[in-house]
């Protein structure tokens, strides 16, 4: 049912943990299954993510898909890392089952919050960033839809 590297990326996550001071966090979660993730970011002078930490208290594929998400924005701008979709997220496991799709909305909006956090701290404008929400239940449905 899983893909290996859902399975891997589920026992071994990545980047599990809290950065202190961090350049930008944020929190979300999904007031039906009450699965929340915490995402940290370190963000350095030119917008280069140096590190991703989370915090995930939900499923496996909630687990997975915030170790991986923190895998591929690190090294990338916050421009490159708005790319990092729930779809690139779930293309990198090797894909979901369907009932779990919603569970990498979790990972995408994470990063979208953090990332959010940061642009604020900084008084600056991410294009292309809109403003988080703290609840993904709504986006959820319209996801499950496209599936
Ligand atoms: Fe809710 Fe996976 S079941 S995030």
């Amino acid at each position: 049912m899983y893909s290996e590297k859902v399975m891997d990326h589920f026992n071994n996550p990545r980047n599990v943990g809290e950065i202190e001071d961090p350049s930008g966090v944020g929190t979300v979660g999904n007031a039906k299954c009450g699965d929340i993730m915490r995402m940290y970011l370190d963000i350095d002078d030119n917008g280069v993510i140096q590190d991703a930490k989370f915090k995930t208290f939900g499923c496996g594929a909630a687990v997975a898909t915030s170790s991986m998400a923190t895998e591929l924005v690190k090294g990338k701008t916050v421009e490159e890392a708005l790319k990092v979709t729930n779809k690139a997220v779930m293309e990198a496991l090797d894909g979901l089952p369907p009932v779990k799709v919603h569970c990498s909305l979790l990972a995408e909006e994470a990063i979208h919050s953090a990332l959010w956090d940061y642009a604020e701290k900084h008084n600056i404008t991410i294009e292309g960033l809109e403003k988080p929400v703290n609840d993904i239940g709504e986006k959820e449905e319209a996801v499950e839809e496209e599936y």
